[in-house]
């Protein structure tokens, strides 16, 4: 495989939307059991080409500049898949963890996962762990990886902590704000998504990033997660480029 971009001579920068990229992208991967449906494949072969297409998002993202990327790897409705799937699933993370990690890391690549990581095996666990601390001093993009992750579980599990900060008396109640809340979810720290890419053609958040979507550009491509190509990354932000974001604002 080739290596990722380098930081100083963009491949095809001249066809880079001229805007500001996006701080934040996410992106819900969807359509993987559908694309091996097409080819008579299992569905494990959808998701080991979705690894891939994972790869190719990255790049884009290194390519583009785009400084946050978030993918929605794994949601918390995800257990309830056949017990085959979801351990060909959690296989292909073991695997994807420790053949992308020093490639990642090589390339400026910051680790982090949002989600109940607890409840994957403790060799996963550890893996994870591993790789957040190996990347923890790169700046260059800020990957998340959400697994195991659901909004409202994550909304619920502030609210239990602002509850508990609240009974210690830590908190005053009057003294809770979007900020205060903020700072007890998942993504504590991080800036919200400016543009949220769903790919397969559905369209609709499925749990994913609720609190943070407030103000998110939405954008449904019509194309399987395993053929999602650096042409779609860079479509999605000239689309996302033309757009005006008021943040609830009139216009002026
Ligand atoms: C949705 O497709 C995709 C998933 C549930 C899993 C996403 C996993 C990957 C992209 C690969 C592994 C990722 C990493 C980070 C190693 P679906 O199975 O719901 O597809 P369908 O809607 O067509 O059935």
């Amino acid at each position: 495989m080739s290596s990722f971009p380098a930081i100083t001579a963009p491949k095809g920068a001249l066809a880079l939307p001229l805007a500001p990229p996006p701080a934040h992208v996410a992106i819900i991967m969807d359509g993987n059991g559908r694309w091996a449906k097409a080819r008579g494949l299992p569905r494990i072969a959808g998701h080991r080409a979705g690894a891939r297409a994972v790869r190719r998002a990255i790049e884009a993202a290194l390519e583009h500049g785009v400084r946050w990327l978030t993918l929605y790897a794994f949601s918390s409705e995800n257990w309830r898949r056949p017990r085959e799937e979801v351990s060909d699933l959690t296989a292909l993370l073991r695997h994807y963890l420790k053949s992308e990690i020093a490639e990642l890391a090589a390339n400026g690549v910051r680790l982090r996962v949002i989600g109940e990581a607890a409840r994957f095996s403790p060799d996963i666990q550890a893996s994870l762990k591993e790789a957040e601390t190996i990347t923890a001093g790169n700046a260059r993009l800020n990957l998340t990886i959400a697994l195991s992750y659901g909004g409202r579980d994550e909304i619920i599990a502030a609210a239990r902590k602002v509850a508990e900060a609240v009974k210690t008396g830590a908190l005053d109640p009057a003294d809770l704000d979007e900020a205060a809340f903020a700072s007890r979810l998942f993504t504590a720290g991080m800036p919200d998504p400016d543009l949220i890419i769903r790919t397969s053609g559905e369209r609709r958040l499925s749990n994913f990033l609720l609190w943070q979507a407030a103000y998110a550009e939405l954008i449904f491509l019509n194309v399987l997660w395993p053929d999602f190509a650096a042409t779609h990354f860079s479509e999605a932000l000239a689309d996302y480029a033309g757009r005006e974001r008021r943040f609830g604002a009139r216009p002026g």
